[in-house]
């Protein structure tokens, strides 16, 4: 049996069991193993609120995620991934699902066509670099009707891998739907997909700092030549640099929704009007910035999790004072702001002072975030996330520079 591409990603124990299972499926020809496997093991799935099951990952950098929010796995699929899209189903659509999982929000894309479009074609390609993680999406119950389907993609994707061996899975896939999927690392896939192919991606890893691999400025760049024009790129997280790398992808960002979370996640896309909602306000001052605006780099898509996340501490390490403003103590969102806590100030006035900022209430101070006056919720073509925080650069550059008319 192949067992290259099964990263080992799950729980140890889950992970040999489900190895076990489809070893003794194969070689016993017995269904009972797969069928039986959830009531036998039902211990080792999180149940999450929305009464869907999530599984726990592997012990990475001393720490363990779940697969999903707590909150409700299908749930979040479709308040994160599927709400903030603006598909028009009299087209064909396309649609890049990174970290694939136990196939949640693959389904969740599913459902959403079924009940909207009748004439159109789906093609959904998943990427998941775990066949035990893609495994144990046939041994959950469904959540929903429509992951019988993923199912049925997942287990013909497994028997033609010779992961698995028996067809259990009945549903039949409707015409207009295809559903793709690839293992392995989706940085090697993403660099052999064509141009402008995608109206989503679904961006779903962990977080940054278990698999900062998957939100390097590579890898949307990467992305950014797959996307088509009115694409919409949308991911959990509200890190602040996953969102400035997306800027300087080309992107431009706007705010996702809030499920399971106290923030909102990001969405991207090369067109502005598909962006409805400005990221908060102090997330722009932050990125455009401070060093937490400085994203995770991957040059050649081929670095390991904890060279990314050394390289991204030095580079920081290198900008602050340098060329961007200390994030310490939040430093930049205090600019314009008459402060109360003199403690505070003075460290905050202390950062300022090495940017040639001569206090938070200084000429200088109010030139770098003038933009901030606009500032709305809401986004359009001029007003908006991507053109503050570009401004806010400058005029910082500027400053620091002494290369500015301060009227
Ligand atoms: C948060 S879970 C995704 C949950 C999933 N979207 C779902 O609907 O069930 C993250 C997934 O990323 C996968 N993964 C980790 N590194 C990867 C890589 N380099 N390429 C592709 N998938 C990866 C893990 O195996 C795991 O299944």
């Amino acid at each position: 049996m192949s067992y290259e591409n099964n990263a080992r990603i799950i729980n140890d124990d889950i992970f040999d069991l489900v190895n076990e299972c489809f070893r003794q499926e194969k070689s016993a020809q017995n269904i009972n193993r797969r069928v039986n496997f959830f009531d036998t093991y039902n211990n080792y799935f999180v149940l999450t609120d929305d009464g869907s099951y999530s599984i726990n990952s592997k012990e990475i950098n001393h720490k363990v995620e779940t697969l999903h929010t707590s909150t409700g796995a299908i749930s979040e699929s479709f308040e994160k991934f599927i709400k903030p899209m603006k598909f028009d189903y009299n087209k064909d659509i396309a649609i890049l699902d990174i970290c694939a999982g136990l196939g949640y929000n693959t389904s969740a894309a599913l459902a959403d066509f079924i009940e909207k479009s009748s004439k159109s074609k789906l093609t959904i390609d998943m990427v998941e670099i775990s066949k035990a993680t893609l495994a144990c999406g046939l041994l959950v119950p469904s959540p929903i009707r429509e992951h019988d389907y993923t199912k049925k993609a997942i287990e013909d994707e497994l028997i033609k891998q010779d992961y698995a061996t028996l067809s259990l899975e009945k549903a039949e896939i409707p015409d207009n739907i295809e559903i793709n999927i690839y293992i392995e690392d989706a940085r090697q896939t993403v660099q052999r997909l064509e141009d402008n192919t995608y109206d989503a991606i679904f961006l779903d890893p962990f977080s940054q700092n278990m698999a900062p691999e998957l939100f390097s400025l590579e890898f949307f760049k990467e992305f950014r030549r797959i996307i088509k024009d009115d694409g919409i790129v949308a991911t959990y997280t509200s890190a602040a640099p996953i969102r400035a790398g997306f800027i300087e992808a080309d992107f431009c960002i706007g705010l996702g929704p809030i499920f399971g979370r106290k923030q909102g996640g990001t969405l991207a896309s090369p067109n502005q009007q598909m962006l409805d909602y400005a990221l908060p306000k102090n997330d722009e001052i932050r990125i455009a910035l401070s060093d937490v605006g400085i994203p995770f780099r991957d040059e050649n898509l081929n670095n390991s999790s904890e060279f990314i996340l050394n390289k991204r501490t030095e580079e920081r390490h290198n900008a602050r004072h340098n060329t961007k403003i200390s994030s310490a103590v939040k430093t930049p969102i205090f600019l314009g702001d008459e402060m109360g806590d003199e403690k505070l100030k003075r460290r905050v006035e202390r950062n300022l002072a090495k940017m040639n900022i001569p206090s938070t209430t200084s000429k200088e101070a109010f030139y770098i975030i003038e933009c901030e006056k606009n500032y709305s919720e809401k986004q359009d073509l001029k007003n908006n996330s991507r053109n503050r925080i570009l401004d806010m650069k400058k005029r910082l550059k500027n400053v620091k520079n002494g290369n500015y008319l301060i009227t």
